[in-house]
């Protein structure tokens, strides 16, 4: 199983290189809104991801694929024991659109729904993060681990608060805002989730958050920062599920617990506010 995954790993980190330096050259392209006004894509999201979906299965036809912009068209699959590789062709294209270099390629390959393998680059920073399960995490080849924070109070947090926009999410985002932002010591939202997750598994954050993401947000990500010795888990307090993201991403199993307390105390307010104005 090793030398197999190893074997994956080596075919498939060039491609994610070679694709993403395509971004590097990109210039006078069209962008077109999928549904929200903040969910954006271009050619290059859709070539990305052609790109990387042909090339695997030239080598491993009888892989599977969850890709972001071919669920666009027909639907999350569901995920089987299979070999899945669930892709991000560009996580930040609003970042990538504005000339905001806080955008990247991602990959993660889940097998008997357990994710095995995770790569990350950054073309514009020249940053690759990978992971291998049992392997540890690594920023351009050099083992990387998180900031070790246990202290709330000293925790850059990225909150990426982008989903608030969403009628739906808005009073969950703004009631764990209130709450949080008393208590951390920096708050940050770079809309870019996989970096986001990245930044825990280096240490450059504490502590990362969003609520309501997609299979391909967190497939490669998650991996990373467990890798690195960070704690992830579903920020409702539930067990993570990799095909309905709601994460939480801590550099510490302690500082989660921190971030939970505070955050079930928001969810309980924000439930009794909505009960009380019912009445
Ligand atoms: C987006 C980014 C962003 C998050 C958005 C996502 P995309 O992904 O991960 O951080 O806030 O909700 O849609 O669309 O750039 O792949
Ligand atoms: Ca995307
Ligand atoms: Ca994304």
């Amino acid at each position: 199983m090793c030398d197999q995954i190893q074997e994956y790993f080596d075919y498939v980190l060039p491609l994610v290189k070679e694709s993403g330096k395509e971004l590097l050259t990109a210039e006078n392209y069209e962008v077109e809104t999928k549904g929200f006004v903040y969910d954006l894509v271009t050619i290059y999201d859709r070539k990305i991801e052609e790109i990387l979906i042909n090339r695997i299965k030239e080598k491993w036809p009888q892989h599977k694929f969850i890709g972001e912009e071919e669920s666009e068209v027909n639907g999350i699959k569901k995920l089987t024991d299979d070999p899945t590789w669930i892709i991000d062709p560009i996580d930040g294209t609003a970042n990538f659109v504005r000339g905001l270099k806080i955008t990247c390629v991602s990959i993660g390959l889940v097998i008997k729904k357990v994710q095995m393998l995770g790569i990350v680059y950054n073309p514009f920073l020249d940053e690759l993060y990978t992971a291998i399960k049992g392997q540890g995490a690594f920023l351009n080849g050099k083992k990387i681990s998180t900031s070790g924070q246990t202290e709330i109070g000293q925790t850059i947090f990225n909150y990426e608060m982008s989903l608030a926009r969403r009628p739906k999410y808005y009073d969950l985002y703004m009631y764990r805002f209130k709450h949080l932002i008393k208590v951390i010591m920096g708050f940050r939202s770079l809309g870019c989730a996989v970096l986001g997750l990245c930044y825990v598994a280096d240490g450059r954050l504490d502590a990362y958050q969003c609520d309501g993401l997609y299979p391909w947000d967190a497939a490669a990500g998650v991996l990373i920062v467990r890798e690195a010795g960070g704690f992830v888990c579903d920020s409702r307090g539930k067990e993570f599920n990799l095909m309905d993201p709601n994460f939480l991403a801590t550099a510490t199993k302690s500082l989660s617990d921190q971030f939970m307390v505070i955050e079930r105390k928001a969810d309980e307010e924000r439930i009794n506010d909505r009960n009380a104005s019912k009445q």
